[in-house]
C-alpha cells in the first residue's frame, strides 16, 4: 500500500466560492463537518464564507470569510460555532429571496446546509425558486433520514443517554424502583433502541410501533415475578403520552415506586465521539466535492461504507425504517 497523495479534486462547475450554515437542532459533530468542509475548500483552492444563525443569519447577511486557522481546535467541542436556528422568515418565500440576494452579493456558487429535514426542505426550496446549487449534511442526533446509514451527532447522543440509564439503573436498583426514562427522537426510535439494547431495558416505547401504554404493566408484573425488583423502561419522546404516560399507566396498574426521567437537551450537548467526527469530517469533505462536480438538491450520505447522494426531498419523502431486528433483539433479551 502506498501513501496517498493530495490531489485536486475535478471542478467541472468551476467552484470558486461556497457558503455552509448549521441549522435546526444542533448536533455534536457540527463542528467538525464546517472544519472539513472549510479546509476542503481551503485545499482546492475554494473560499469558504460562514453564515451566522442558520437561515434567519443567512438573510439577515450575517457572513463571514473562514479560513483554515478559523476552524482549529473546534473539531471536539459539541454546539456549533457558526450558530443555529430555526427560522421562521425562512419558511415565507419573501425570506428566501432575500437569502438569496445575500447569496449572490457574496458571490456564492453554491451552499451547504447542515442539519435535519426541516432545514432541507429550507434549502431545497432556496435551490427551487432562486437555483442557488444546494448540498445538505445530514446533522441531526434522531437519525431519520434517508440516505444515510448515521447522521452526525447519533453517536454521540446514545452514548451521552446511555451514561445516564446506566447511573439511573444505580440508583433505581438500590431502591428498587422502576425507571421510565424517555429519550429524545420526536418521530425516530433509532435511540431509544440503541439504548434500550445497550442498557439492557425491560421494555421499549418507539413512535414507529405506538401500542398501548398499559402493556408495560404486564410485562413488569412478570419482570417481578421472575424475581427483578428494579427496572428501566426507555420511552422515545414520540411516542404518544412519552415517559409520563407509560409511568402513570405503571403507578396505576401496579403500585410498584416508579419514577420519570426525561433526559431532554443534555442528550444534544458534549464533545462528539469519534464516530461521529470521523462521519462529519468525510460528509464535509464530501459536501465540497459534490458542489465541484455540479451535483445539486442532494445530500451527501454514508451508506455500507460509501458516499451516496440522495435527491433532497427524498431524505424526507422516504422513510428510513428502524431496525426491527434491533427492536426484535431488545424485547427478546428482557426475558
Ligand atoms: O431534531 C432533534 C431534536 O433534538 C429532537 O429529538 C427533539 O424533539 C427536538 O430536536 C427538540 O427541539 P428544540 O431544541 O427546538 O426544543
Amino acid at each position: 500500500m502506498t501513501t496517498p497523495e493530495f490531489t485536486r479534486h475535478p471542478n467541472p462547475a468551476g467552484i470558486k466560492r461556497i457558503a455552509v450554515l448549521t441549522s435546526g437542532g444542533d448536533a455534536p459533530g457540527m463542528n467538525a463537518a464546517i472544519r472539513a468542509v472549510v479546509r476542503t475548500g481551503a485545499q482546492q483552492g475554494i473560499e469558504v464564507v460562514g453564515v451566522r444563525r442558520g437561515f434567519s443569519g443567512l438573510h439577515r447577511g450575517e457572513l463571514q470569510v473562514l479560513g483554515p486557522r478559523d476552524v482549529a481546535n473546534i473539531i471536539q467541542r459539541g454546539g456549533t460555532i457558526l450558530l443555529t436556528a430555526r427560522s421562521r422568515t425562512w419558511r415565507s418565500p419573501e425570506g428566501r429571496a432575500k437569502g438569496a440576494e445575500v447569496l449572490r452579493e457574496w458571490g456564492i456558487d453554491g451552499l451547504i446546509v447542515i442539519g435535519g429535514d426541516g432545514s432541507f426542505h429550507g434549502a431545497y426550496y432556496l435551490q427551487e425558486e432562486h437555483g442557488i446549487p444546494v448540498i445538505g449534511i445530514p446533522g441531526t442526533i434522531d437519525n431519520d433520514l434517508y440516505g444515510t446509514d448515521h447522521t452526525i451527532g447519533y453517536f454521540t447522543a446514545v452514548e451521552t443517554a446511555l451514561e445516564a440509564v446506566d447511573k439511573l439503573r444505580d440508583t433505581g436498583a438500590s431502591h428498587e424502583r422502576i425507571f421510565v426514562i424517555e429519550v429524545m427522537g420526536r418521530h425516530a426510535g433509532h435511540i431509544a433502541l440503541d439504548v434500550a439494547v445497550a442498557g439492557g431495558a425491560e421494555e421499549v416505547f418507539i413512535p414507529e410501533d405506538p401500542k398501548p401504554v398499559e402493556s408495560v404493566v404486564k410485562i413488569v408484573k412478570e419482570s417481578v415475578t421472575k424475581g427483578k425488583m428494579g427496572s428501566i423502561i426507555i420511552v422515545a419522546e414520540g411516542h404518544p403520552g412519552g415517559a409520563q404516560a407509560v409511568a402513570d399507566a405503571l403507578a396505576e396498574g401496579t403500585g410498584l415506586e416508579t419514577r420519570v426521567s426525561i433526559l431532554g437537551h443534555i442528550q444534544r450537548g458534549g464533545s462528539p465521539v469519534s464516530s461521529d467526527r470521523v462521519l462529519a469530517s468525510r460528509l464535509g469533505e464530501a459536501a465540497v466535492f459534490a458542489l465541484m462536480e455540479g451535483e445539486k438538491g442532494v445530500m451527501v450520505g454514508r451508506t455500507g461504507g460509501g458516499i451516496t447522494y440522495t435527491p433532497l426531498h427524498e431524505t424526507w419523502e422516504k422513510r428510513k425504517d428502524v431496525s426491527r431486528d434491533l427492536y426484535r433483539c431488545a424485547l427478546s433479551l428482557s426475558v
